[in-house]
């Protein structure tokens, strides 16, 4: 089953969006149909949470899988008590430092959200995003709006309309292109429902950050979770943000790990391979001479800026039709730890240690 939509796109200048255009998509949303916006971590696919049917139009639409559950948004804290019962005051504080911002919770779902936003659980996932288009449309439509990243099924997240064109034109009534997300990855999921606090999603709000106000804070171990495990956040499937080239993510000591790939990219290429590779500014060099297609995302150090064009570059390879990515993972500091479980992920999980 998919969902056949005539795809309108609408640019909308991000630091003033154009009323008309928000009024146009909230009335999309309020006859059950759906969005793709913008907001600050990736585009979202948007559709009324409240409305049982429209909810059902986003998995058509994306190919998703029925038992992956999807993120509320909301613009103000007044909405989270249509949407889950029993907050937890830690919801509270944690909302005060970090909404509006790539944060959600997982809580406990209230009547008014239908069964399938969930999957059927009786927990919903709510975030309140920061990126301005995003919250235009959620203060025009008063309405909390259920959306999964703009992206077909486990495919690399949407960090630009043309992404989410590529991917879903023909399946969305309306495109809000309000320009290249910032953060470029997506919210990290913190479930608030069990015992201790746990992160079964890293994302754009750093772990380290969240350790300050939650000290037990646990780290679910997602991407060789078990079946079982991996039931928490069935999202966390091992194949996912995936190109269609076959990805090799290498780690370990820089050097050690530079010649790996090389010599990977060499015997690749020699066994008549498209070649693309995800590297940092300073690995360049490595590389001279060969014949690959490279994606540059910024230095090691920077990233802000690697996380921003991780997708991209992932897009990027995939259209100058490279059959082989690899990748060198980053430190999994920061928002590296977000990278890196993208990375591995995209990887299926193929990733070599290189001492
Ligand atoms: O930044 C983001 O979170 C973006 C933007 C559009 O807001 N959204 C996004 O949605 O990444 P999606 O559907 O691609 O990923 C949502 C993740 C999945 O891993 C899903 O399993 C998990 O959140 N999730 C949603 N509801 C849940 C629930 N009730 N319990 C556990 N995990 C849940
Ligand atoms: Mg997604």
């Amino acid at each position: 089953m998919t969902y056949h939509a005539q795809t309108r796109t609408y640019r909308l200048d991000p630091h003033q969006p154009d009323p008309e255009i928000l009024r146009i998509a909230a009335d999309v949303l309020r006859r059950g149909g759906l969005v793709a916006f913008p907001t600050e971590t990736v585009y979202g696919l948007g559709a009324n949470a409240f409305d049982a049917d429209a909810v059902a139009r986003i998995f058509a639409a994306k190919g998703r899988p029925s038992n992956d559950p999807i993120i509320v948004h909301i613009h103000a804290l007044a909405q989270l008590e249509q949407i889950a019962v029993a907050v937890p005051p830690l919801a509270q504080s944690l909302a005060d430092t970090f909404w509006p911002g790539p944060l959600t919770f997982v809580l406990r779902r209230g009547e008014r959200i239908p069964p399938n936003v969930s999957a059927g659980r009786a927990t919903v996932a709510v975030r309140m995003p920061s990126g301005s288009v995003a919250r235009a449309l959620l203060q025009t439509v008063e309405l909390p709006v259920a959306a999964p990243s703009a992206n077909t099924f486990s495919r690399p997240s949407a960090t630009t309309a043309a992404h989410v064109l590529h991917d879903l034109n023909g399946h969305v009534d309306v495109v809000l292109d309000g320009g290249p997300t910032t953060i470029g990855l997506e919210s990290t999921v913190l479930d608030l429902t069990g015992a201790v606090p746990t992160i079964l999603r890293p994302g754009g709000v750093t772990i380290e950050a969240l350790r300050e106000i939650v000290p037990d804070l646990q780290i679910r171990q997602s991407f060789l979770a078990s079946d079982e495990q991996a039931g928490a956040s069935p999202g966390m499937l091992i194949k996912h943000y995936a190109p269609r080239a076959t990805m090799l993510v290498f780690d370990g000591e820089r050097m050690a790990v530079l010649a790996a790939m090389r010599s990977r990219a060499e015997a690749l290429i020699a066994a008549g391979q498209r070649v693309g590779l995800l590297i940092f500014d300073e690995d360049r060099q490595a590389f001279a001479g060969l014949a690959v297609e490279l994606q540059v995302l910024g230095a090691v150090e920077n990233a802000e800026r690697i996380g921003a064009g991780l997708f991209a570059g992932l897009r990027a390879l995939d259209a100058a039709g490279a059959q082989a990515i690899l990748a060198r993972a980053p430190g999994r500091i920061g928002l590296g730890a977000a990278i890196y479980d993208r990375l591995l992920r995209a990887a299926e999980g193929r990733i070599t240690h290189v001492s």
